[in-house]
């Protein structure tokens, strides 16, 4: 670093000896030339740090680009504590059944490990929900590794596959818990176990409070989602071929690209469409019930900085973070509004754009093919195994996938800040701005602490109350930390 007092110092010394005879004064001058030149060079190390404006050296670049955020030492600690005792066997059952996608199925089903541990219940491998949204038939067993589930978990909770038989007509609830709960209201809830044996919770999303529970619980969480839920062998051996032949390119993107239908009908986001399909939207908007907001500015909902990045804008992000146009991205999602007429947008910057469609054999994803929640695990497994992962939309898998890769060492995620972004890009849209150097050194600049480094977990937004604390709150599994991501010395 520079020191700008080392300069000052420089200049006293010397004026401290104004009358030596010459030879001291030509060997003085000599030395403080070369402390000089010294200092120059010192100083020159910053200033080639900041960005493309000055030629960079391309391990540099390449470092800059692709490296993860320095992890301080942080590592997983998901070690129970001392106190932590071995479930004992339970006669009291919890059934589930979990709503939502996957990734909403995923931390409902971890949750669900935790209340069976917090009421002495054994939990019952949980239904999927199948009348959802995603019309998916699929099982757990189809989707989750089922046994590993259950004997990775053996020291914490008893799970079995299903109800046993003698259970059937036992007492039975159905009890649809307060979301957010903490610790002490299911411990209070164990008092049902006075009247049934049987407790089944219909839904399971959102029924865990992100903080303030016992450090066993939460590393509890960590457990069940990090080691014990993993995917079935059909998809964790297609998700890996999909790696291996994205990294047989070298780095890649996993660009997250919430540029569904729904995604644009719900948020009221319709820059850049026609008329006739922001109409379509709204109509889709219109007719959803469970969606309450109805009438929506789109201008205002963009600058706000609530809108998915368009494909085009994407393009243009990725362009000015420096990212060279050969550079391969693999896009986990579904299908994107329009198509390629929009897809083109960025596939015109960056050519080695793919999907699953496109890297898998057709024969390849037969099996998948109409189930969304075993596609979306295949898109899971991409993005966590990418170089950089980047979601151009908030969400559960966004959500979801910034947290495991937090956890496996702060794997590199770019957080665009859209609302940054959609400024400058309605400057470049008037010509205000030009993509020029100094356009990428501003988007470099606003995403220098956006890049996944560990960091506590952000508790709710000021002025929150009641409710919507809670809701304001970050994800228990968007940042683990610091339950289950200790500094080094961490035992
Ligand atoms: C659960 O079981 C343990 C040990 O058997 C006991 O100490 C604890 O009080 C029980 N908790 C509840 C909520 O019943
Ligand atoms: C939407 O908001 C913008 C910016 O506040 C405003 O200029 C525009 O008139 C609004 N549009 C409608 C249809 O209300």
């Amino acid at each position: 670093m520079v020191n700008p007092r080392s300069s000052s110092s420089y200049r006293l010394r010397r004026s401290r000896f104004v009358v030596p005879p010459t030879i001291y004064r030509l060997a003085l001058i000599l030395l403080a030339f070369s402390v000089f030149l010294f200092l120059v060079s010192q100083r020159q190390i910053p200033v080639f740090d900041r960005g493309p404006s000055l030629p960079q050296k391309s391990s540099e670049l390449e470092e800059r680009l692709w490296d993860s955020a320095s992890g301080y030492g942080y590592r997983p600690c998901v070690k129970p504590t001392h106190k932590y005792a071995a479930p004992q066997n339970q006669k009291h059952y919890l059934t589930v059944r979990s709503n939502g996608g996957l990734n909403q199925m995923r931390t409902g089903i971890c949750d669900m490990v935790a209340v069976a541990r917090l009421m002495n219940a054994t939990l019952v491998i949980p239904q999927l929900d199948k009348r959802s949204f995603w019309q998916d038939t699929s099982t757990f067993s189809d989707i989750f590794d089922e046994s590993h589930f259950i004997k990775a978990l053996e020291n914490d909770v008893h799970i079995v596959s299903e109800l046993p038989k003698e259970m059937e007509s036992a007492p039975r609830a159905r009890k649809h818990f307060t979301s957010w709960s903490s610790a002490s209201y299911y411990e209070g809830m164990s008092q049902m176990w006075k009247d049934y044996e049987v407790i089944h919770v219909p839904k399971s999303d959102s029924r865990l409070a992100n903080n303030d529970l016992p450090v066993d619980i939460q590393r509890l969480r960590c457990r069940a989602m990090y080691y014990a839920l993993r995917f079935s062998n059909p998809i964790e051996s297609l998700g890996k071929k999909l790696v291996e032949r994205l990294k047989s390119h070298g780095p890649y993107i996993a660009l997250h690209l919430r540029y569904e239908k729904d995604m644009l009908a719900f948020t009221g986001c319709t820059y850049g469409l026609t008329d006739i399909e922001a109409g379509e939207l709204k109509i889709l908007r219109e007719n959803t019930n469970h969606w309450k907001m109805k009438g929506i500015n789109s201008t205002e909902q963009r600058l706000g900085g609530f809108c998915p990045l368009t494909p085009k804008e994407v393009g243009v992000f990725l362009h000015s973070m420096g990212y060279p146009s050969s550079t391969w991205i693999y896009i986990a999602a579904g299908d994107i509004y329009g198509g390629e007429t929009y897809l083109s947008d960025l596939r015109s910057q960056f050519p080695n754009l793919v999907s699953k469609e496109s890297l898998a054999t057709v024969e390849e994803l037969k099996e998948f093919a109409k189930h969304a929640t075993q596609t979306a695990a295949i898109d899971y497994i991409v993005s966590i195994e990418s170089d950089v992962f980047i979601p151009s939309y908030t969400g559960n898998m966004a959500r979801a996938v910034e947290g495991h890769r937090r956890f496996l060492g702060h794997r590199k995620t770019i957080n665009p800040d859209r609302k940054g972004l959609v400024k400058l890009f309605d400057m470049l849209e008037k010509g205000e701005l030009k993509e020029d150097t100094k356009f990428s050194s501003r988007v470099i600049d606003m995403h220098k602490h956006r890049q996944g480094a560990p960091r506590k977990r952000y508790g709710s937004l000021p002025g929150s109350k009641g409710r919507d604390r809670f809701r304001t709150e970050e994800s228990f599994y968007e940042n683990p930390f610091p339950e289950c991501i200790c500094p080094a010395d961490h035992h």
